[in-house]
């Protein structure tokens, strides 16, 4: 197809520049975000006495049944060289010159400059809900798992008992404050760029006010260099979405370590597990691995969306063309990641008992057990002391801190007595630690009540 910019040149470009210069093969996921700005745009146009109403009307029109044509798949988006392009020369090639007159007072960079932010837009509200979607997952098995005493770990070594509610309970935390930084990302880009032009925008009378309210954007970008070269947004959203995947990934591994047989926390249901072509035995969690191995990615394509414009002068620059690979990967990585992780999620089995028995091994009742004499009034150092020359001896004997008897309990302090096992007892330390964000299970119950709280009132995006 002809060039856009027939006049100035007069040979054709070499074939290899067109492969590298061509963004149709990917930017033709804009094409719904490409007409509605290109509707606005006219109806603006004609409303302004720019263009007549009557080609106003040829224009949207044209542009209503090409949509149609490309969603009913009977229009192939090819054959242009972005799809800013390809819109153009076929709306011109079905309405003939009203068409040619749509670029009237708009630029290529301005045209994508909006087309992008609605998208980005959208998807941000897609990528919240999903994630909303997690964190009600998260909530109804903490509901059923506020009295599951499992180990908690540091370094990875039994250290304190929790229940597996809390457990969930910090991921929702984490995922509340990625809803809460992509909700402040859509506020900060909801800015409408179209009339900045090329860069300097238009001599024409235009009305930027009204094809911001036909769009739905809260405001007008203020400044027009700013308005067609910046790309904060996409830099905000993969770096939202790049903390959103460190914490899918987090609770992947977690899932991971917990479906391993040294573990056996929890089982993934067949549907999400694979097997391996050679052990029959293996039953694999694919899945987390391949959300854990993703979250690369995104970190990837947001240090693409940096260094692309880390040296750019004002206003466009071609590098420009590399930010949309990098925000559909960032889209396409999460929502097939939170997509398959929920569904994943519910489906698990939890192996309540094996939970159980790990935290009856692992000695994570010796904090709780020093703070038994520091109650009695042993200072925490000295008791601390105690109770680390208790376990090695323990240890030594193949035992627990419950099993021992009093008797000999005693020989390692004399304030030992029998309300020692009570106050050991797993169910007791869980109970105990009460406090606002502990893992009792009255305080994980309140932690349960505020995120359900934040999914009614926030839960739209
Ligand atoms: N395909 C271009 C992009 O993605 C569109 C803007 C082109 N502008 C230009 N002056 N060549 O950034």
């Amino acid at each position: 197809m002809a060039k856009l910019w027939t006049g100035r040149f007069s040979k054709e470009t070499d074939q290899s520049l067109d492969q590298l210069n061509a963004s149709l093969p990917f930017d033709r996921r804009l094409y719904h975000e490409d007409i509605a700005g290109s509707m606005a745009h006219a109806r603006m146009l004609a409303k302004q006495g720019i263009i007549s109403d009557q080609d106003g009307e040829k224009i949207v029109s044209g542009l209503q049944t090409i949509l149609e044509d490309i969603e009913k798949g009977v229009l192939k988006i090819e054959g242009a060289e972005d799809i800013h392009s390809f819109v153009e020369q076929v709306l011109t090639s079905r309405i003939g010159d009203a068409g040619k007159r749509l670029h009237t007072a708009r630029s290529r960079n301005d045209q994508v400059a909006l087309d992008l932010r609605m998208y980005v837009k959208e998807k941000i509200d897609q990528i919240y809900e999903l994630t909303i979607e997690m964190m009600q997952a998260l909530c109804e098995r903490a509901q059923q798992h506020v009295y599951t005493v499992m180990p908690g770990y540091t370094h990875l070594q039994r250290a304190q008992p929790v229940t597996l509610a809390h457990v969930w309970m910090a991921y929702a935390n984490m995922l509340r404050r990625d809803c809460r930084r992509l909700k402040n990302t859509k506020m900060l880009m909801d800015e409408m760029p179209l009339g900045s032009g090329a860069l300097a925008a238009t001599t024409y009378p235009i009305d930027r006010q009204y094809v911001c309210d036909l769009l739905g954007f809260a405001k007008l970008t203020e400044n027009s260099m700013d308005g067609v070269s910046d790309r904060d947004y996409c830099m905000e959203f993969a770096n939202d979405c790049a903390i959103l995947m460190v914490h899918l990934s987090r609770m992947c591994e977690e899932i991971i370590l917990w479906c391993s047989w040294e573990f056996r926390f929890v089982e993934l249901d067949d549907a999400f597990s694979t097997g391996s072509s050679i052990m029959p035995q293996k039953k694999n969690p694919d899945v987390c691995e391949l959300i854990r191995g993703k979250s690369g990615r995104v970190f990837g394509d947001l240090m693409t969306l940096l260094s692309m414009q880390k040296g750019l002068s004002l206003a466009y620059n071609k590098d420009m063309q590399e930010d949309k690979e990098a925000v559909f990967d960032v889209v396409d990585t999460l929502l097939h990641s939170l997509q398959v992780l929920i569904p994943m999620f519910q489906t698990m089995k939890i192996h309540e008992e094996n939970m159980k028995q790990a935290a009856l091994g692992g000695f994570i009742n010796a904090t709780d057990c020093a703070d038994y004499l520091t109650k009695k009034g042993v200072p925490f150092r000295d008791a601390y002391k105690c109770i680390g020359e208790l376990v090695a001896w323990c240890i030594k004997q193949g035992c627990t801190l419950q099993d021992v008897e009093l008797s000999q309990l005693q020989q390692f302090h004399p304030l030992f007595a029998e309300d020692v096992y009570h106050a050991i007892d797993l169910q007791t330390c869980v109970e105990q630690r009460n406090v606002p964000g502990g893992p009792a299970p009255e305080a994980v119950k309140q932690q349960i009540a505020s995120i359900k709280q934040f999914i009614r009132n926030e839960g739209k995006a």
